[in-house]
């Protein structure tokens, strides 16, 4: 296993829009353990292949208390989405960032596992903004970007001042 490096916000790289998986064979399960182990390590809840650099459909997450319910989803599609809610998002290509964005309140998602086994899951809570949030960084949105125009310029800024300070 291996801890991938995360692509940062304001990254081109991330509004790639990712290809589906034409085939779930051991190179897509390594990165499934790969992206699994960089998500638990950084530490966060969902991790998507974009920003991995890797510009294919698959997600991973985990939103148990305990760190032991890996949920995998590849080629995933919303089939249905109920109500809206607004959840306070973060995300690991935009550290330190909080922000509350709406989302549906419930989605039913269907997806391969990491063994290509279709299954549709029916998500509310913390869960759906979850899946909604990786499901929105590969078509290449990042959640920022449901903000106003000003708050994402000072968002670019305060990120490159930090990267500035850091480096
Ligand atoms: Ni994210």
């Amino acid at each position: 296993m291996a801890i991938l490096p995360i692509l940062q916000y304001p990254d081109e790289r991330l509004h790639k829009v990712a290809k589906k998986v034409e085939r779930v064979d051991d190179s897509i399960r390594k990165l499934v353990r790969d992206m699994a182990e960089t998500m638990y390590a950084a530490p966060g809840i969902g991790l998507a292949a974009t920003q991995v650099d890797k510009h294919i459909q698959l997600i991973v997450l985990d939103v148990s208390e305990t760190h032991n319910d890996l949920k995998v989803f590849i080629n995933p599609e919303l089939q249905a989405s109920k109500g809206i809610e607004e959840h306070e998002e973060g995300c690991l290509s935009v550290p330190g960032i909080y922000e509350k964005v709406s989302r549906a309140e419930r989605v039913t998602v269907h997806a391969l596992d990491e063994h290509g086994k279709p299954f549709t899951l029916e998500a509310d809570g913390l869960l759906a903004v979850c899946i909604q949030h990786e499901m929105d960084h590969l078509r290449g949105k990042v959640f920022v970007e449901y903000l106003s125009h000003l708050k994402q310029t000072r968002i670019r800024a305060k990120l490159k001042k930090h990267r500035r300070e850091i480096l």
